[in-house]
């Protein structure tokens, strides 16, 4: 989102509420609660198809005019969602074509959501005129603010097998390709001959033996879905965008896989917004305690992408209970203060919109342990008072709100990449350990970075914001993003590239060039050797300057090219001595080549050697479990301090700051409880 065309002015707090969820009678009780908590906005009426719509062509608009008349009555403003995630049953017994279809084309039937299929000329229809009645109706209602496109848009299933995602996937690689031969030659069909010599023998995926797909046609697939999620958000932006005041935003919650957000975002949004649910990391498929486990704190690198896709966000839903459905999802309460140390981790984040999830929970159906603030019982409980003591605390952020988020460098991404390792289990795997740890690296440190996507539209200056680029494993790279690199380094950035650069193009086949391929002018090395490391060996590490650092999962065995300098080697494996680390100039800034994957102790080294380590180490001294966020905003910096752990945590100020939630003055040691938080401003 390249202008952010909605922000927040005042830091605002939200809740989901579900009127057709509860008798009428509760309403103005619930709202007027609300608003005693702190809550301003509510957003509703997402899954509510069946109640606007209950048969085909019939609109009834009674049930939400009522209500929102209640809402204009207690001044509680709404961000309106389009259903279209729930078909009605009419719907789907009368046009079974819209539904999705799992890879064996068996279609998923009504009963959940996110069953329907985005490229069904059925389904587009529907959803047209259902969001036309809608916004015609609702478009100018004096307690609209905003409105959110479907739901979780790919989540459930990023999967699409229909027979209309066979069609329009064709349709897609025609204009993609033009002629069967620049498919054939893009995908190297002539391998097992698979060669394609009419369009019609091409589909979306299909159960194939060993799932021995072809790898290329999976990634063009990828981005079929893609374009077919952005191109149904752009219809309903389209025609709300005819409809609504010039004052309504149009938003929708994210984010999930197989999607350009940020191409979404730009085409179709004012805002986007975030659903943030981090005791899924406490699940009971996980092992919360596993040594270096991030657990919690690992929603802090989703948050930073969000920023990367709309620096000024808003949390559409953020965790106000346990979570869990009836059947999947078993998740643990938030323990006293973790409510409010999850609310903060989105607001130092980035966010300036806190909606929670959910008002009360459902005492029915499939959600009916998805816990929201109040229980069944409808009484308060300490998730209300925690509730009503952060909406307090947000309110004294206001100064924070539209502040940027500083960071010491900039972690790049690419989407291409990003779909790859959706594909391709080696990249795969390279990929999720170093992004973990040298998020791990940065957060157990105090080190807060952005993150950039390399994108058609980014520019120069979008790289020149940053002092170090760090781009893990660029394994497709083409001509423009290369010169771009080049351009940024050239004109004095610092570059900081790992294993397994550049071994692909963007059709996803690998290049015939000596590794780092289009990167090697960068980073005057040259790969003639790479290993994952071996199980049968010793951990893999390197040497540099006298200490033995861990590399990682795989290794590139560096050659370093004239001018280019060795700055650590391996120890380990049949490669030992070989160059590991090297730092080669280029322009007025330089390379630097790890021939390993990131590890949270070669992380830590290079932000250091970089000089980029706790950059605000002369402000405050933290414990690693305690996270540390600064906002920026007309030369004001505002501190954030999170204790993520069960215990109390003492941090050290060197200077006197203002603490916001109180206005109180505070220096030297400052305890803060467990899972507590506190927010200072710079004086
Ligand atoms: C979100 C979704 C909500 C609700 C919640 C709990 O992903 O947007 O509608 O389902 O999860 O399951």
């Amino acid at each position: 989102m390249r202008k952010q065309k909605f922000q927040w002015t005042h830091m605002t707090g939200g809740v989901c509420y579900y009127p057709e969820h509860w008798p009428k009678t509760l309403w103005a009780d619930d709202l007027e609660r609300m608003k005693k908590a702190g809550i301003s906005v509510i957003r509703i009426a997402e899954f509510a198809w069946s109640l606007i719509e209950p048969q085909e062509g019939l609109f009834c608009f009674d049930f939400f005019d009522e209500f929102l008349n209640l809402c204009s009555e207690k001044d509680m403003k709404v961000i309106f969602g389009t259903p279209t995630a729930t078909p009605p049953a009419w719907l789907t017994e009368t046009y079974p074509e819209v539904l999705n279809c799992t890879l064996e084309g068996v279609p998923y039937r009504h009963g959940s959501r996110r069953h329907y299929n985005y490229n069904s000329a059925t389904y587009q229809k529907l959803c047209a005129r259902i969001v036309t009645e809608i916004a015609r109706h609702y478009g100018q209602h004096p307690a609209i603010v905003g409105w959110q496109i479907d739901n979780e848009l790919n989540c459930e299933t990023s999967e699409f097998y229909s027979e209309a995602d066979h069609t329009a996937f064709r349709a897609f690689l025609k204009q993609k390709y033009g002629t069967l031969d620049a498919l054939n030659a893009a995908w190297g069909t002539v391998f097992w001959s698979q060669t394609y010599t009419e369009w019609s023998q091409i589909y979306a995926p299909r159960r194939v033996i060993s799932n021995g797909y072809n790898p290329s046609m999976l990634l063009d697939y990828t981005r079929f879905v893609s374009d077919s999620a952005r191109k149904f958000c752009k219809m309903q932006s389209d025609i709300l965008r005819s409809y609504i005041r010039d004052d309504m935003f149009i938003t929708t919650n994210g984010m999930f896989d197989r999607l350009d957000n940020h191409a979404m975002a730009e085409e179709s949004l004012d805002v986007y917004t975030y659903d943030s649910y981090p005791s899924f990391a406490f699940g009971l498929d996980k092992n919360p305690k596993a040594p270096g486990a991030l657990n919690d704190r690992d929603w802090s690198r989703s948050l930073i992408e969000v920023r990367s896709i709309c620096p000024h966000f808003g949390i559409m839903e953020q965790q106000s209970g346990a979570n869990g459905w009836f059947n999947r999802m078993e998740g643990p309460a938030p323990r006293p203060g973790q409510l409010t140390l999850w609310a903060m981790q989105s607001v130092a984040q980035g966010a300036d919109y806190i909606s929670f999830f959910r008002w009360r929970t459902c005492s029915f159906s499939t959600e009916m342990y998805w816990h929201g603030i109040l229980d069944y019982d409808n009484r308060d409980n300490r998730k209300l008072a925690e509730a009503t003591d952060f909406f307090r605390k947000l309110r004294t952020l206001d100064p924070v709100c539209g502040a940027e988020n500083a960071a010491a460098f900039a972690l790049v991404k690419d989407y291409e990449n990003s779909w790859d390792t959706g594909i391709d289990s080696w990249h795969s795997r390279i990929a999720s350990v170093s992004e973990y740890e040298i998020f791990a690296a940065a957060e157990l440190n105090h080190t807060p970075f952005d993150m950039l996507y390399l994108r058609e539209n980014t520019e120069l200056a979008d790289l020149r914001k940053y002092p170090v680029l760090v781009y893990p494993h660029p394994v497709m790279i083409d001509e423009q993003r290369a010169n771009l690199l080049k351009e940024y380094v050239a004109q004095g950035g610092t570059l900081v590239i790992g294993c397994r650069a550049g071994y692909k193009d963007l059709t996803g086949k690998c290049v015939m060039l000596p590794q780092p391929g289009l990167l090697q002018e960068l980073t005057g090395t040259d790969v003639r050797d790479f290993t994952f490391t071996s199980p049968n060996e010793e951990a893999s590490y390197a040497v540099w300057n006298g200490e033995t650092v861990e590399t990682g999962v795989f290794n590139d065995i560096l050659t370093p090219l004239e001018g280019t300098r060795v700055l650590a080697t391996y120890g380990s494996s049949y490669y030992a001595g070989a160059a590991a680390l090297t730092e080669h100039a280029y322009g007025k800034g330089r390379v630097l080549h790890l021939g390993s994957t990131f590890s949270r102790a070669n992380a830590k080294q290079l932000l250091a050697y970089l000089g980029i380590l706790e950059p605000f180490a002369a402000q405050i001294t933290a414990p690693e479990g305690v996270e540390i966020v600064l906002r920026e905003k007309d030369g004001k910096q505002f501190l954030f301090v999170l204790n993520f752990q069960p215990e109390a945590q003492t941090v050290t100020l060197h200077q006197e700051m203002t603490q916001l939630y109180d206005g109180t003055t505070a220096a030297g040691d400052v305890t803060l409880p467990p899972f507590g938080t506190a927010v200072y401003a710079l004086n």
